[in-house]
C-alpha cells in the first residue's frame, strides 16, 4: 500500500446464495472455484480481486452488465458483506467496524451516486441537495448554505428553489451528484451515474465530472459498462469479467498492451485509432518562439500561457529545442541572450501520418504537446494529450458497441 492509496482492496470475493460454509468451502477449490460456487448453487460475484485506489484518482470500474461491478463496490463500503478478503480504508479494515462507525463510514467519507437517484419530489432542489447533511447535527441554514454551494459546483446554482419535476434527466442526476457533494466525502462512488442519459446529455455530464475533479481532486470510483466513458474520464482502469479482475492500467496501457483475448476483442473498437493519424487530430503549434527571441520576452510569454515550455524554432523552421522556464530563467538572471542556450531536448516527433494507436503512450510524458513534422524536419502541428484521448474515444463511439 502506498502512502497515497486511500483504499486498498484485498483478495477481496463475493458468494450470492450460499450458506457462509457452503461458500468458504466452494472458495477453498482455488482456480475452480468459480465452477465450485456454481455446482453448489450459488452465484461467484467477486473473484478474489486485489486492487487499490490513490488518493485524487478518478478510477474506473469497466466491464458488461453482470461482470460484478456494483457488487464490489458495495462491499467497500459494506453495505454488501464480503465472503473473504479485505477492504483497508485509509489504513483501517473496514471488516472490524462497529455499525456505528460504519454509519459514519458512509455518512460523513464516502458519499454515493447511482443510475437512478431517488430525489424527493415534495422537496425543493435544495433541500434535497441538503438532505445528506441532515444527520451532522449542523443547522438548517448551515445545510441549506452548504447545499447551494453544491448546486453551484454541478451548474445549477440559482435553481435551488425549483421541484425536481421541472427538471430534466440531467439536471436530476446533477441534484444527486450535489447531494453526495455537500456532504464533503473523502470517497465518491459513483455507480452508472449517466448510464440512463441520452448521449449528448452524457457527453455534457463527463465534461462536467471532468472540471470538478480539476478544481477539487477527489478519489472517484467511477463504475461503467461503456468502455469510450471509461476512455473519456479515467485516471485508470480496471477491467473485469465474471468477477475478475481481467486488467487494470491506464486507458493507453490498456489499449496499447490488452491483458488477453478478451480485453483485446473489448478494446477493438478503439482501435480505430489504426485509421486515425496525427495530421488528423494536429492543432496548429501554439507555443512556439524563434530562436531571435530574446530569453525575458518569451519567459514572461511561457508564464501567461502556463505552458511547460516552448518550442524553439529556427529560419528554416525547424525545431531546435524546447526552451525551458528553468533556463528561461537563469538565462534571463545571467544575461545571456541567446535562445539557443535555453533549449532541452525534452521533446517528441511524429509525421502527420503515424497513426494514433502507434503514438498514443507517448503523449503526455513531456513537457510539451508531441511536435508533428513533416519530412524536412519542420514543425508543422502539435497534438495534445487531451486530444489523443478525445479522438480515440469518439472513433470508439462511431463503432457498435458489445452489447
Ligand atoms: N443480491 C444478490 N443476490 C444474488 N445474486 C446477485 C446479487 N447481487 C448481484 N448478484 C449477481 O452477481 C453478479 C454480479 O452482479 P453485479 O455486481 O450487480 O454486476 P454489475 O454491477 O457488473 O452489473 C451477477 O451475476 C448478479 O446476478
Ligand atoms: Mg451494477
Amino acid at each position: 500500500m502506498s502512502a497515497t492509496s486511500v483504499i486498498e482492496v484485498r483478495n477481496l470475493s463475493k458468494v450470492f446464495d450460499l450458506s457462509p460454509d457452503q461458500a468458504r468451502k466452494a472458495l477453498d477449490a482455488g482456480e475452480d472455484r468459480a465452477q465450485a460456487v456454481r455446482e453448489a448453487g450459488g452465484v461467484l460475484a467477486v473473484n478474489n480481486a486485489s486492487f487499490t485506489v490513490e488518493s485524487g484518482e478518478l478510477f474506473v470500474i469497466m466491464g458488461l452488465s453482470g461482470s460484478g461491478k456494483s457488487t464490489v463496490i458495495r462491499m467497500i463500503n459494506r453495505l454488501v458483506e464480503p465472503t473473504a478478503g479485505e477492504v483497508i480504508y485509509d489504513g483501517t479494515d473496514i471488516g472490524g467496524m462497529a455499525p456505528q462507525q460504519l454509519r459514519e463510514l458512509r455518512n460523513k467519507r464516502i458519499g454515493m451516486v447511482f443510475q437512478h437517484f431517488a430525489l424527493f419530489p415534495h422537496r425543493t432542489v435544495r433541500e434535497n441537495a441538503a438532505y445528506g447533511l441532515k444527520t451532522r447535527g449542523i443547522s438548517r441554514r448551515e445545510r441549506l448554505e452548504r447545499a447551494d454551494q453544491a448546486l453551484e459546483q454541478v451548474g445549477l446554482s440559482h435553481r435551488g428553489d425549483a421541484y425536481p419535476d421541472e427538471f430534466s434527466g440531467g439536471m436530476k442526476q446533477r441534484v444527486g451528484l450535489a447531494r453526495a457533494l455537500a456532504t464533503d466525502p473523502d470517497v465518491l462512488i459513483m455507480d452508472e451515474p449517466f448510464s440512463a442519459l441520452d448521449p449528448l446529455i452524457r457527453r455534457a455530464m463527463q465534461e462536467q465530472l471532468l472540471e470538478l475533479q480539476e478544481k477539487f481532486r477527489k478519489t472517484i470510483l467511477f463504475v461503467t459498462h461503456d468502455l469510450n466513458e471509461a476512455m473519456r474520464i479515467g485516471d485508470r482502469i480496471m477491467v473485469m469479467k465474471d468477477g475478475e479482475v481481467i486488467q487494470l492500467g491506464t486507458g493507453q496501457e490498456i489499449i496499447s498492451h490488452p491483458a488477453n483475448d478478451y480485453v483485446e476483442d473489448f478494446v477493438s473498437d478503439v482501435d480505430r485509432t489504426r485509421s486515425l493519424t496525427a495530421g488528423a487530430v494536429m492543432q496548429s503549434p501554439w507555443l512556439t518562439a524563434s530562436v531571435d527571441d530574446q530569453p525575458p520576452k518569451v519567459l514572461a510569454w511561457l508564464n501567461k500561457s502556463r505552458g511547460g515550455g516552448v518550442y524553439v524554432i529556427d529560419g528554416e523552421g525547424h525545431i531546435v529545442g524546447v526552451a525551458t522556464g528553468e533556463r528561461l530563467s537563469e538565462a534571463a538572471a545571467s544575461g545571456k541572450t541567446d535562445l539557443r542556450d535555453c533549449v532541452v531536448d525534452d521533446f517528441m516527433t511524429v509525421s502527420d501520418e503515424t497513426p494514433i494507436n502507434e503514438f498514443c503512450h507517448l503523449t503526455g510524458g513531456h513537457i510539451v504537446p508531441l511536435a508533428v513534422v513533416d519530412g524536412d524536419k519542420q514543425l508543422i502541428g502539435v497534438v495534445p494529450r487531451a486530444k489523443v484521448l478525445h479522438a480515440i474515444a469518439t472513433a470508439a463511439e462511431e463503432t457498435p458497441q458489445h452489447a
